[in-house]
């Protein structure tokens, strides 16, 4: 068997990111905000997506390349129709440990956790930003109760998923007032809320740094309702630290891309819809695999083009953001995915 490539930095492929969609239902200022994301917005063409059969495929190619796990991502994954379908022909690939999807629950019935669950999906991760509905509005710009997210959050828990992740972005002067309410909630359940610090990802959320709440800022605001203690990583890489209750109530998660960037372990790789592969969140450019996979090149051919791509690979955008990387072209969060 070949060798696993490693990128410039010696960095593993492990870790596989794939976007179903570019569409979302919600409208968050700091991923679709209106004014770019409005009527008219040209997102693509159902031609244009992958297949499940095209997606299974690649996903096949980079588990023989070392990938162990997958997370399925939008825009909205759960607005592609039957998702359902491709985690079954996922979960069904030998050499897969973990499969996972990130959704803002607005889909999440009890029939469709149901279905997710069949179909051999392990783990879902929610994002919810605030719990007053005045505040989650502000973020999400569609006025999505938080009701309807407590809701999926029930519906998976009833049909047996394990406790999820919660995903909340903090943006501050909207709603870093939310993260003790959030924590209170969270505490002592199961679920791990995880902070995330304001990126700079694409070039349409008008990003600004004083908008960004340093995640040791975060850890402050909690340390002082509950006493916490930092925990070491679950795997090498993690991009979220690790900090527990000392009370024994569970742990929170605190990811700090902007302030304490973690590309040194980086090993994920990213699909996007239409089928090109990424190898940076903030990349300008992708790789077109669409092409091939269409044009019915073998497994290895395909291996062999992405094993090209990832040994030139020297992506470290987190660790390099400055005011010059602040006018480089950057992809948008809806079309990669988190
Ligand atoms: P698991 O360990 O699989 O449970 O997930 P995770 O900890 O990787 O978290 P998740 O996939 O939910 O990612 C959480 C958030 O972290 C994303 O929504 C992004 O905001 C951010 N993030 C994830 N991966 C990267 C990355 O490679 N670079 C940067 N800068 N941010 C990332
Ligand atoms: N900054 C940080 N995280 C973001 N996400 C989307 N846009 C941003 C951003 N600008 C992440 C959130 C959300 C996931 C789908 O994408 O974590 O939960
Ligand atoms: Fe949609 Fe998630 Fe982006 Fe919000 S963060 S607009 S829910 S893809
Ligand atoms: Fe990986 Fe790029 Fe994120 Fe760094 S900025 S952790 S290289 S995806």
């Amino acid at each position: 068997m070949r060798a696993l490539p490693t990128d410039v930095f010696g960095r593993h492929s492990r870790d596989l990111r794939i976007s179903v969609t570019d569409r979302c239902n919600f409208r968050c200022i700091y991923c679709m905000p209106k004014t770019t994301y409005g009527a008219g917005y040209p997102f693509l063409a159902r031609r244009a997506l992958l297949s499940f059969e095209e997606i299974t495929l690649i996903a096949r190619v980079l588990i023989g390349m070392g990938v162990r796990k997958i997370r399925l991502t939008g825009g909205e994954p759960l607005l592609r129709r039957e998702i359902e379908r491709l985690v079954e022909m996922l979960a069904a690939l030998p050499g897969l440990s973990d499969l996972s999807l990130t959704t803002n629950g607005a889909c999440l019935t009890r029939a469709k956790a149901q279905a997710l669950r069949d179909a051999g999906l392990k783990r879902l991760t929610m994002s919810l930003d605030a719990l007053d509905d005045q505040t989650f509005s502000a973020m999400n710009d569609v006025g999505f109760p938080v009701s309807r997210v407590e809701e999926a959050l029930s519906n998976a828990a009833n049909v047996g998923f394990p406790p999820a992740k919660i995903n909340m972005v903090v943006k501050r002067g909207v709603n870093d007032h939310s993260i003790v309410p959030m924590a209170r909630r969270f505490r002592g359940t199961g679920h791990i809320l995880r902070f995330i610090e304001y990126m700079d990802v694409g070039t349409s959320n008008g990003w600004r740094l004083d908008e960004v709440v340093a995640g040791a800022a975060i850890v402050d605001i909690i340390h002082r309702e509950w006493p916490l203690a930092p925990v070491s990583p679950n795997y090498p890489g993690e991009v979220a630290s690790r900090w527990k209750y000392q009370d024994g109530q569970g742990e929170v998660g605190i990811i700090t891309s902007v302030t304490q960037p973690f590309c040194g372990h980086c090993t994920r790789v990213r699909l996007s819809a239409e089928g090109r592969l990424y190898t940076c969140l903030f990349a300008s450019e992708g790789h077109d695999l669409r092409y091939l996979v269409r044009g019915g090149a073998a497994d290895d051919y395909i291996a062999q083009a992405i094993a090209a791509i990832w040994s030139r690979r020297h992506d470290r955008y987190s660790e390099r953001r400055s005011a010059e990387t602040a006018a480089l072209p950057r992809i948008e969060m809806s079309y990669i995915g988190g």
